[in-house]
């Protein structure tokens, strides 16, 4: 595995400054053994963020425009529905802050998630019931509202709606493009609230490269695809088409299933030494299966979401895989 940019630990001076500096500016590298050595899969590391997900990335760009608009205060509460990444990045950053966090789940969320979030200060709520029409989402969402029409004074930073989502995104793709040898020809992401997506495809339009976009959606997401069905990969897909989704769309479009996206995190964690979450270990089975599927070498990259420490229990449980695949 090759470093190719890490600029954050390098530098003394960053030692004298807040955990917010150590987001972004993740490192990019060069996975071993991509398409028998003639093809290039470059992984950006955004696990390495300070709460673990690239979701540090628009929880701070959220939190930071907030208060230097005057739109949050310290002290004032920060509401989201989420079960993983935004929950824990927001829950960090408000304890940093010295803002309150009140966090909406639902039963499918991970107890050691809704751990981590309590640890960092956040009040986390559980909805019990499915909205009819919008299922878990939808009755989360529906909580946030009432709990917000009861308290005045909270912020909801909205991760499905927000524009500043994406645009958190738009250094990600940048970091790539500045990272990588030569010319990128695919960059692979995931997709749920959209906002990696869309954030990358801005990036990518206005740095006027050549990259084809490619995502990578769960099956049974109704983000690309009109069939609904069951998944139990969290963090990638929804049962919600994001309002974040532009008119302007990926040029390829992949599905990973469950099985895939196990097999590609087992496929991470043995050919590279990565444990990574769900959605990274599609993003892996996806790329290499597509390079593989090229009849020419290819340059491309993708990004590992998560840290895999959060799935001990379900995706690197043996017990959990046999029983739910
Ligand atoms: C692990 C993981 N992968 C992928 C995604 C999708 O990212 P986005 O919401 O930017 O579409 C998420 C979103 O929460 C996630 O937690």
């Amino acid at each position: 595995m090759t470093i190719f940019a890490v600029k954050f630990n390098t530098d003394k001076q960053l030692m004298n400054h807040p955990i917010e500096n150590c987001i972004g500016n993740t490192p990019l590298i060069k996975l071993k053994n991509i398409d028998q050595g003639k093809s290039t899969l470059y992984a950006k590391l955004e696990l390495m963020n300070p709460s673990g997900s690239m979701k540090d990335r628009v929880a701070l760009n959220i939190l930071k425009n907030g208060l230097k608009s005057g739109k949050i205060k310290v002290g004032d509460t920060i509401i989201e529905s989420s079960s993983g990444n935004m929950g824990i990045a927001l829950s960090h950053l408000c304890a940093h802050y010295g803002l309150n966090s009140v966090i909406v789940t639902d039963p499918n969320s991970n107890p050691l998630n809704r751990a981590i979030m309590q640890n960092y200060g956040a009040k986390v709520v559980e909805v019990k019931e499915k909205c009819a029409q919008h299922g878990w989402h939808g009755a989360r969402i529906d909580k946030v509202k009432s709990l917000m029409s009861d308290n005045p004074n909270m912020y909801w930073t909205n991760q499905y709606e927000n524009p500043l989502n994406p645009n958190a995104h738009i250094s990600t793709m940048n970091e790539i493009l500045e990272g990588i040898e030569g010319e990128l020809d695919y960059m692979f992401v995931s997709a749920s609230s959209c906002g990696t997506l869309m954030g990358c495809l801005k990036a990518i339009k206005s740095s006027g490269s050549k990259t084809q976009l490619v995502v990578i959606d769960a099956e049974g997401s109704i983000l690309f695809s009109d069939q609904p069905g069951n998944k139990v990969i969290p963090g990638h897909g929804s049962g919600n088409r994001s309002k974040l989704l532009g008119i302007s769309t990926p040029d390829v479009k992949l599905l990973a299933k469950d099985e895939d996206c196990i097999d590609g995190c087992y496929r991470l964690l043995k050919e590279q030494g990565i444990m990574a979450g769900g959605s990274s270990g599609g993003s892996y089975y996806a790329a290499t299966k597509f390079i593989a599927e090229q009849n020419h070498p290819v340059t491309c990259a993708m990004i590992i979401c998560d840290r895999g420490e959060r799935y001990l229990d379900t995706i690197y449980n043996s017990d959990w895989v046999k029983d739910k695949t």
